[in-house]
């Protein structure tokens, strides 16, 4: 089938390859110059595992290309995906005036009987709007709308992409949903569950899926504070919950919180379209108010276990918003060194990937190289992204480079057990913290370590 996907973003790109794969005729269009220039190269515009590889080989196979031409993009497609932007407003409302730009696109370029497929994230009801765009600026123009969003994770999209968990079409004519069905065939065939629905419901149950997870990470740095009370375990208290299948493991990680292009512009985005409807939704709001003290509560410990954060030197482990990915956007370990910074500390990070996107973000953070250059002469460590390559830190050398022997886990990425005899103050997210015998030592450590202000921790360790 003869495919146009307009807006090359993380979920355009993804669709593209994808369809490709699936032995479509794609072409991908955006206004970015630069991005087309890149692609056309076979060249990636950000990182993400397996993409560059996928864009190159479809290419090559002539199933695949870029253009900035929208207008011949439009012309012979059958099907068109809408994947431009819908950033959040400062109200939270989502910013659709890429998708009009796109609707008014496809209403002067677009031939009858297209099926018009939003794949963006969109409040329930955009679609009424691309409708009206479309019969007001189209000259007659048949077309079919529908919905069909898109559930992949950064890091994971072309995986998630091509095995989902689910298909969700919503569609207002037998057309569109015959088309969308043969679009999908190869994915169907191989089992792939379809959910067939109208289109405010397709629209509304993304933002809900994402706004439940956020919802359920939240619920998990609540349970962290209280377990840093109680002296619990917050990682085997989302254990013992998780093996319940009505709940399910996975999201319950306490840490720094989620970020990313999509929670909290989902989360905002649903509660502004609840507010509209006079209701408030008021238990949004807490999930957005726990994401911020989940960063707030890693500051907090610094400035438990520092005293002063001026002139303090502080290293960040890990500045993308979560692992497997160079994407900055609304990262809760740039969050936390925005506000260290403004407590005065400096800032060092390091990040496998995101460390020029970071920088780019925040200019006052000061970057290193690899992990131990960014320990060198610090007074705390914390670990802000859990990239799998932190997770063998050689301790002993850490502790030569560090001027104080402090670790804040804020991805409970270490294991405890590892920490234990090491020198160093260990706290992790919701967990007893690991803390020197110095017991035997009067004045100093018998463990050499040099001594650091620990934080106040209401209960002892077992
Ligand atoms: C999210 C959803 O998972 C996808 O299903 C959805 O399609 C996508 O948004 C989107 O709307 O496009 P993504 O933003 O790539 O995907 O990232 P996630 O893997 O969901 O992680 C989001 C944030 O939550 C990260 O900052 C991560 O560190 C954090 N997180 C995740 C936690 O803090 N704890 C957890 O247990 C899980």
């Amino acid at each position: 089938m003869k495919v146009a996907v307009i807006g090359t973003g993380h979920v355009g790109l993804v669709t593209c390859v994808t369809f490709a794969n699936m032995g479509h005729d794609v072409v991908g269009t955006d206004v970015d110059s630069e991005k087309i220039e890149l692609l056309t190269r076979g060249v990636s515009p950000f990182y993400e595992p397996g993409l560059e590889e996928a864009i190159k080989t479809e290419t090559s196979s002539g199933r695949l290309s870029f253009t900035l031409d929208a207008a011949g993009a439009l012309v012979d497609a059958e099907v068109v995906f809408i994947c431009v932007g819908t950033p959040a407003r400062a109200d939270g409302e989502a910013n659709l005036v890429a998708m009009e730009q796109t609707a008014s696109q496809i209403a002067r370029h677009a031939h009858d009987d297209v099926v018009v497929v939003e794949k963006s994230t969109v409040p329930a009801g955009t679609a009424d709007r691309v409708r009206t765009t479309l019969q007001r600026e189209g000259n007659g123009l048949r077309f079919h709308m529908a919905s069909n969003p898109e559930f992949l994770r950064e890091g994971m999209a072309i995986h998630d992409a091509l095995e989902p968990d689910r298909i969700v079409v919503g569609v207002e004519s037998a057309w569109g949903l015959d088309v969308l069905r043969r679009l999908y065939a190869p994915l169907l065939e191989a089992g792939a569950p379809l959910i067939v629905t109208d289109i405010r419901t397709a629209e509304l149950a993304k933002h809900a899926s994402n706004a439940f997870l956020a919802l359920k990470i939240s619920f998990a740095n609540a349970l962290a504070r209280v377990c840093e009370h109680a002296g619990a375990d917050v990682t085997t208290v989302a254990d013992i919950m998780g093996a319940d299948p009505r709940i399910g493991r996975a999201f319950l990680n306490a840490g720094l919180g989620y970020g990313g292009y999509c929670f909290p512009k989902d989360v905002a985005a649903l509660k502004h379209l609840s507010e509209r409807f006079g209701y408030p939704f008021p238990l949004l709001s807490e999930v957005e108010r726990l994401n911020e003290e989940a960063v707030e509560a890693v500051a907090a410990k610094l400035r438990e276990a520092l005293w002063n954060l001026e002139g303090k030197r502080i290293a960040i482990l890990g500045l993308a918003f979560k692992p497997d990915t160079d994407d900055v956007r609304f990262s809760p370990a740039l969050a936390l060194a925005r506000l260290l910074l403004a407590s005065g500390a400096q800032v060092v990070g390091c990040d496998p990937r995101a460390a020029g996107g970071a920088k780019e973000e925040l200019p006052e953070l000061e970057l290193a190289n690899d992990v131990y250059e960014a320990a060198m002469g610090a007074h705390a460590l914390v670990i802000g992204t859990e990239w799998p390559e932190f997770r063998g830190l050689e301790l002993s050398h850490l502790r030569e480079v560090m001027t104080y022997p402090l670790i804040v886990d804020g991805r409970n990425l270490l294991d405890p057990a590892d920490l234990v005899g090491s020198g160093f103050w260990y706290y992790p997210t919701g967990r007893p913290p690991v803390i020197p015998d110095t017991s035997r030592a009067e004045g100093g450590s018998d463990d050499g370590s040099r001594s650091a202000p620990a934080p106040r921790q209401p209960t002892p360790l077992p």
